[in-house]
C-alpha cells in the first residue's frame, strides 16, 4: 500500500509552505521523507543540492542534523531533560559550536519563543504548549536550511501561535530558510506564501 502516489513538491529558500488536508491524507508521512527520518520505496530526496533518497545512513543522519529543523505533530522532547537540553541537544550533535555557545544560543531561541524563564525547567514540568514551544527551538538549533513543522502551533492559544508563526517567517525572509508546515488552520495557511491541499496521498488543486 502506497501512502503517497505521486507527489512532487520543491521548496525554496525565503518562502514558507502550507501542507493541508484531512486527516490520513499523507501530511507527516510526506515531511517524514522530505526531512530524511524515512527511506522512500520510490522516488528521489534532493536537500541543498544532494540526493538523499539514495544515500547511506551516515550522509543522511549527517544531512538531516545539518540541514534539516523538524517540529514533530507530537514534538517528542526528552521529558527528563530540562527545556534548555533538548533545544541544546542538536548543536551538540553537529559539534560546531564551543559549549558555552551552545547554551547562549539555546537561551536565546527559548527567549525568542517566550520561555526564558523556564529554560532550566524539565521539560515533563512544562505545559503541552510550552512543550511545543521548547519543539520550535529546538528545530532552530542548527539555522536548518529547511525547517519541516508538523501542526507546530496545534497546542497554542491564538498569541503564541502568532508569535511561532512570525517567527518561522521572518526565519524565512531574514535568513533565507525554507518552512514547510502541515496546519488544519486556514488563516494560518493563508498567510503562508504557497498553500497545497492534499488528499488521499496526491496534491490537489
Ligand atoms: N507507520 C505507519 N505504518 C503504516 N501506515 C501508516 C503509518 N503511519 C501512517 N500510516 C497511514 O498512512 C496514512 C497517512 O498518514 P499520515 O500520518 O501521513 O496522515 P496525516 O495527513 O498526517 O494525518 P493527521 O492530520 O491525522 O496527522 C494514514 O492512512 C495512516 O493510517
Ligand atoms: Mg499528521
Amino acid at each position: 500500500m502506497h501512502v503517497l502516489r505521486g507527489v512532487s513538491f520543491a521548496a525554496e529558500r525565503g518562502r514558507v509552505y502550507a501542507i493541508v488536508g484531512p486527516s490520513g491524507c499523507g501530511k507527516s508521512t510526506l515531511l517524514y521523507q522530505l526531512g530524511l527520518l524515512d527511506q522512500p520505496d520510490d522516488g528521489q530526496v534532493w536537500i541543498n543540492g544532494g540526493l538523499m533518497s539514495v544515500a547511506d545512513d551516515g550522509r543522511r543522519t549527517a544531512a538531516r542534523c545539518r540541514h534539516v529543523g523538524f517540529v514533530f505533530q507530537f514534538h517528542f522532547l526528552l521529558l527528563e531533560f530540562t527545556a534548555l537540553e533538548n533545544v541544546m541537544l542538536p548543536m551538540r550533535k553537529l559539534a560546531r559550536l564551543t559549549p558555552p555557545a551552545m547554551e547562549e544560543r539555546a537561551l536565546g531561541l527559548l527567549a525568542v519563543v517566550g520561555l526564558g524563564d523556564k529554560a532550566r525547567r524539565a521539560a515533563a514540568h512544562l505545559s503541552g504548549g510550552e512543550q511545543q514551544r521548547v519543539a520550535v527551538a529546538r528545530a532552530l538549533a542548527n539555522e536548518p536550511t529547511a525547517i519541516l513543522a508538523d501542526e507546530p502551533t496545534g497546542n497554542l492559544d491564538a498569541r503564541n501561535s502568532g508569535l511561532v508563526f512570525d517567527l518561522l517567517t521572518s526565519l524565512a525572509r531574514q535568513n533565507g530558510q525554507t518552512v514547510v508546515l502541515v496546519t488544519h488552520n486556514p488563516e494560518m495557511a493563508a498567510r503562508c506564501d504557497d498553500v497545497r491541499p492534499m488528499r488521499d496521498g496526491q496534491f490537489v488543486r
